[in-house]
């Protein structure tokens, strides 16, 4: 069982963190709630700008954390999964927009020069299967791993930029105190 440490009811927290260090926090979600936790502290603790890259196979919750931290920003509508459009844009209420990004079944990075993606307005954007991406996305400034663990899954969230160490510093704040991964 993982600890409990959401007793306090504050949604911030995340079941179980391993370890973290300034580059990484590894941590053990154990059901879809963990995930939306997750998805919930990147919102709050987001930059003006930011770019997420979101990594793991089919079904490892990246749709979940993306959808997560779109609902925490405020968007209520719909949040369709951008398998077959690409992108999904969602103007926010602190303005700018998010860009849930699934490139999943592009042919070639290439394909998102059709999109008009290079625009100032995305504040935000969250990228599942970025890899096939090629060049044609931005850096991320953090990205996240996940991969099944169990019934749950583990995910690494990984600074890249010096705006992702600051993003990374913000969320570790917002965590508990790491425990071994065994207990
Ligand atoms: N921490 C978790 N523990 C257990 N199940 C989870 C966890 N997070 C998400 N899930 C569940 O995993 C399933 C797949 O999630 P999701 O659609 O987000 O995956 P995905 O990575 O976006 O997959 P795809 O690459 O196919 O788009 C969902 O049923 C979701 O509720
Ligand atoms: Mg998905």
């Amino acid at each position: 069982m993982a600890a409990a440490i959401g007793e306090s009811g504050n949604d911030e927290v995340i079941d179980e963190v391993i370890s973290m260090s300034d580059d990484v926090i590894s941590m053990l979600l154990e059901d879809a709630d963990a995930t939306d936790a997750l998805g919930a502290a990147l919102a709050r603790t987001r930059p003006p700008r930011g770019v997420l890259h979101l990594h793991g196979d089919l079904g490892a919750g990246k749709s979940t954390l993306a959808r997560a931290l779109l609902r925490a920003l405020g968007v209520t509508g719909a949040i369709r999964s951008p398998t077959y459009t690409l992108v999904e844009r969602y103007p926010l209420a602190a303005g700018g927009e998010a860009w849930h990004l699934d490139l999943y079944r592009i042919g070639h990075g290439g394909e998102l020069e059709f999109l008009g993606l290079d625009s100032d307005e995305a504040t935000l954007w969250l990228v599942e299967w970025p890899e096939r991406g090629g060049g044609y996305l931005p850096v991320p400034d953090l990205r996240v791993d996940l991969d099944v663990a169990g019934l749950g899954r583990r995910a690494n969230v990984i600074a890249v930029t010096e705006d992702g160490h600051a993003w990374l510093e913000r969320l570790q704040a917002v965590k508990p105190t790491p425990v071994a991964a065994d207990s």
